[in-house]
């Protein structure tokens, strides 16, 4: 299917698909509650030269609409994983919406030829209104894979809670009555300035779904994603050794591919059993700690296992000077943060943390997909790490130890 722009007076939208149902007002829904789950009641004007007459009608939900006749907006469509659940909502027959900022503007419209593409900026509340308005259509659900590339801690306030929370009001103006976000399972143990801005944007969801017992949302907080682990297959391919913390024991995960959350955030928005819900998920298979990772990537390689092991307090000790001259030098704040991230992915597991025991748990940390990291692992020794963007502030061991060594 091509691509093409659907009027000059509108350049930010692109349209690849032809069957959207328009909005048939001009006025935003007004929900009427208390009512049942399923049900919403709206009040509704034809247009806006029309006089606004009150027409009771009963809205059933959008999950008992064919596919579609389903309208989902999807914000941070161009990252690692937006750019997946794009692609299965759009195979799933859905109409998607996907935002992307105008420096994304190639790579949407090479990938995103079954979506209607609009560019907007969902770090501006009024912007993004304005492209959703010029869109004219009525938004059942919603998807946010936002996140900040940087990680830093303005950034991080900026994305993760305030376009959030922008696109989740912009939804909501346009009729949404669902909204998924793609969380993360660190977030239950904030350490990090990125999970209390996750957390805030999560507590709101709650507090929307208070208020208006017609709007759900569902919470997913993947474990640790197969790019994450695979920055040393290149490396370790070269004949450089594969380097972890402590004793390569400290964290485990259990990995999800891109397509496997992709599905199960589509899932997400359909399957009402998921509403309501904070839903961590983690890939299929047993917990992998990082030397098991490592000797996996060895045996792929048909080689005898090199492993490098960092004592943590070495990273202490530079997180500890990053954060004494970030008091003085306050541009070195995000730094500290980086080296926090780094810390904390080494030290600690992205499994359920288990509240009666306090201590994470492989067995609650559901399982989704067929995807293996060992298939990943085979695939990047093959063909590299192309298209499997790490972002700016991903933790670069390999770099880590040349620094050390030199
Ligand atoms: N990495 C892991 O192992 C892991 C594990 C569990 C959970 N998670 C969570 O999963 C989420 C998504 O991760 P991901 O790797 O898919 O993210 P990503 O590739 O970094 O994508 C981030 C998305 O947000 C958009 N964005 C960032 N800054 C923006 C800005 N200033 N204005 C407009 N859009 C902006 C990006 O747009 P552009 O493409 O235009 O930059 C992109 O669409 C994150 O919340 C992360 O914490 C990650």
């Amino acid at each position: 299917m091509s691509l093409r722009f659907s009027s000059p007076s509108n350049p930010l939208l692109l349209h690849s698909h032809a069957h959207f149902i328009p909005l048939p007002f001009s006025s935003p829904i007004l929900h009427i509650s208390p009512k049942p789950k399923t049900l919403s009641l709206t009040i509704t004007a034809a247009s806006s030269s029309q006089p606004l007459t009150a027409q009771p009608t009963i809205t059933p939900s959008f999950r008992t609409k064919p596919p579609h006749q389903v309208n989902i907006l999807v914000v941070g469509s161009t990252g690692y994983i937006g750019k997946f659940v794009v692609k299965e909502l759009c195979r799933r027959g859905f109409n998607v919406i996907a935002i992307a900022r105008e420096r994304s503007r190639d790579d949407a419209i090479r990938q995103f030829t079954g979506a209607t593409v609009c560019f907007s900026d969902v770090t501006d509340a009024a912007v993004l209104e304005r492209s959703l308005d010029s869109l004219a259509l009525p938004i059942d659900a919603a998807v946010s894979c936002l996140a900040s590339r940087s990680g830093g801690i303005q950034d991080s306030w900026k994305i993760d809670y305030e376009a959030s929370r922008n696109s989740l009001a912009a939804a909501r103006r346009h009729g949404a009555t669902h909204f998924v976000l793609l969380s993360a399972i660190c977030v239950q143990k904030p350490l990090l300035e990125f999970q209390r801005a996750k957390l805030k944007f999560e507590a709101e969801l709650a507090d929307e779904e208070a208020k208006d017992p017609t709007f759900s949302y569902s919470i997913v907080r993947p474990t640790a994603f197969f790019k994450s682990l695979g920055g040393q297959v290149d490396t370790v391919k070269d004949g450089k050794p594969y380097v972890m913390f402590g004793d390569g024991k400290m964290c485990s995960c259990k990995p999800i591919s891109e397509q496997d959350l992709a599905s199960f955030i589509a899932d997400c928005v359909v399957d009402e059993t998921k509403a309501g819900k904070i839903l961590p998920v983690g890939g299929p298979g047993k917990a992998l700690t990082p030397v098991e990772q490592g000797e996996m990537l060895f045996r792929l390689l048909g080689r005898d296992p090199k492993f490098v092991k960092v004592p943590i307090s070495l990273m202490d000790f530079v997180i500890g000077a990053l954060e004494f001259l970030a008091k003085v030098f306050p541009a070195l704040e995000d730094a500290a943060e980086f080296g926090r991230i780094g810390r904390y992915y080494a030290a600690e597991s992205m499994l359920v943390l288990d509240e009666e025991t306090g201590e994470y748990s492989a067995e609650k940390t559901p399982s989704y997909g067929t995807d293996t990291l060992e298939e990943f692992f085979a695939r990047v020794v093959r063909e590299g790490m192309a298209g499997q963007e790490l972002g700016e502030h991903s933790f670069n061991l390999q770099e880590k130890k040349i620094a050390l060594e030199d």
